[in-house]
């Protein structure tokens, strides 16, 4: 851990008004710019930072996740999401951002076997769900049974002993398919599915979801493969908003099973993993291929709030790599179930290709991402809408938890607690006779009635 160099220049930093400089470190990672360390700046210099959104704002050290956003590049321990896509699966990728090497032959196993008989939840857990309308969203309840986890496993959750962040990292990995199936059979009404221990992980996700008490479930290899495949892209993306949320949360020293709970509620958002939801949404608005070009005209309308969906990314500013996986494996997956012909992926990529071309999407460098595609796969296996971001959670929850042990394992972390500009009133003076008035005005009304 922190294998990070400070360079032997500072960079500094003067007040035009007063003439007064700091000097700040400047720090040197494995790849990717430099970083000021700002944190001398208040004693130095009385001020603060100000960086709403943290554009331009390291908030930790990590090892796990690089993103090069220029040149579309996604690594997770060194290694391409390219590569890791296509010669992997989810488990292996899991064991690596989680243990930082990927397993031997040993290893993999005691992984996938610690997984897959971690995947039952406590048989109370399933009267939470009860609490639940039964058209309430998935998101709504995955957030709120993920939370209840955390009194299943409070007081065996010492976040101070690695077996124990170990246990409870391989619980939330093993438990979140099944909690998401109960989450979706809860919303259909249909009773629920226990795991079954012959599956693979995204076999057993699929069974628990799709197979009913009347037939058996055969799981069709290429759509566990695909089904694999987007919970691989979907496994870590560095610091986006879910994960400094889990990071945040955790930082306070709180239980891990309720910040990945709050990592879910900022994973719901339209503007990050809610995304998926939208595009297709937005697809079936766009109807048909002749009505594009008018809501390409709508997304560069300055007063007009729609934008497009799937388009655009904080940090890529080149096509999304896992939208390129993404892309190929919707082909695959809609051929195989003889689907070539659907209408959303004709639209989509017919969109796709006249916003490629148009002067606004090149100049604000925005790219289809991962969102774009990942939706019209997971329609095409039977998934609704509001499954979509249930199933990037799923994906997620292994960078969640690996980026919070990586904090609690790091001797640098420290609570999370950003500063202000402070722009309200300066001081005021508690007013009584106003107080009183409203009192007597309370007291006329009480009076008339
Ligand atoms: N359609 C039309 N215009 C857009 C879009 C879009 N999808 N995205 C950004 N812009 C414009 C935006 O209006 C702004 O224009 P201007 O500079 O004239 O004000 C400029 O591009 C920069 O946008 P921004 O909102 O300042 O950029 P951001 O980095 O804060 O936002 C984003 C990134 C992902 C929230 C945004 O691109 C967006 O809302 N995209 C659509 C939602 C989406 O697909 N989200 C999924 C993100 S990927 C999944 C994940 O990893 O969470």
């Amino acid at each position: 851990m922190n294998k990070v160099q400070h360079e032997n220049h500072t960079m500094t930093l003067t007040d035009d008004l007063t003439g007064k400089s700091v000097k700040l470190p400047v720090m040197k990672g494995t790849i990717g710019p430099d970083v000021i360390d700002v944190r001398g700046i208040y004693g130095a210099a009385n001020k603060f930072t100000f960086d709403p959104g943290y554009s331009v704002t390291g908030s930790c050290i990590s090892e796990l996740t690089y993103i090069d956003g220029d040149e579309g590049i996604l690594l997770h321990r060194g290694y391409s999401i390219e590569e890791l896509a296509e010669k992997s699966d989810f488990l292996e990728v899991a064991y690596l951002l989680l243990n930082g090497e990927l397993p031997n032959i040993t290893e993999k196993g005691e992984f996938v076997e610690a997984i897959t008989h971690h995947t039952m939840v406590h048989e109370q857990i399933s009267t939470f769900f009860r609490g639940f309308r039964r058209d309430a969203h998935p998101m709504a309840i995955l957030c709120g049974v993920t939370g209840a986890l955390s009194a299943f496993y409070h007081d065996s959750t010492d976040i101070h002993d690695p077996h124990q962040r170990m246990i409870a990292s391989r619980r939330l990995i093993a438990k979140m398919p099944t909690l998401a199936a109960m989450a979706y059979k809860y919303s259909i009404g249909q009773p629920f599915n226990y795991p079954k221990n012959e599956l693979n992980y995204a076999e057993n996700f699929l069974q628990m979801c799709f197979s009913v008490p009347a037939e058996d479930y055969v799981p069709d290899p290429i759509v566990s493969n695909a089904m694999d495949k987007i919970l691989i892209l979907h496994a870590d993306h560095e610091q986006n908003a879910s994960t400094s949320t889990v990071r945040l949360a955790g930082s306070s020293g709180a239980n891990p099973f309720a910040c990945i709970a709050a990592g879910i509620a900022s994973l719901w958002g339209p503007a990050h993993g809610g995304a998926n939801e939208a595009v297709i949404k937005m697809l079936e608005e766009i109807g048909d291929v002749s009505n594009i070009q008018k809501f390409i005209n709508k997304a560069k309308d300055k007063n007009d709030s729609f934008r497009l969906m799937g388009f655009g990314h904080r940090v890529y500013k080149n096509y999304d790599p896992r939208a390129t996986v993404m892309k190929e494996s919707a082909h695959e997956v809609l051929e195989e179930l003889n689907m070539q012909d659907d209408p959303l992926l004709k639209i989509a990529i017919e969109l796709e290709k006249i916003a490629l071309k148009d002067e606004y999407f090149i100049s604000k460098k925005l790219f289809p991402n991962v969102d774009f595609y990942s939706g019209i796969i997971l329609k095409s296996l039977g998934f609704p809408t509001s499954m979509f971001t249930v199933l990037f959670a799923i994906g997620r929850t292994v960078g969640w938890i690996s980026q919070w042990k990586e904090m609690i394992e790091d001797p640098i972390n420290k609570i999370g607690r950003p500063r202000q500009l402070y722009t309200g009133y300066k001081s005021r003076t508690y007013q009584i006779e106003s107080t009183r008035e409203k009192k007597s005005i309370f007291n006329w009304l009480w009076k008339k009635n």
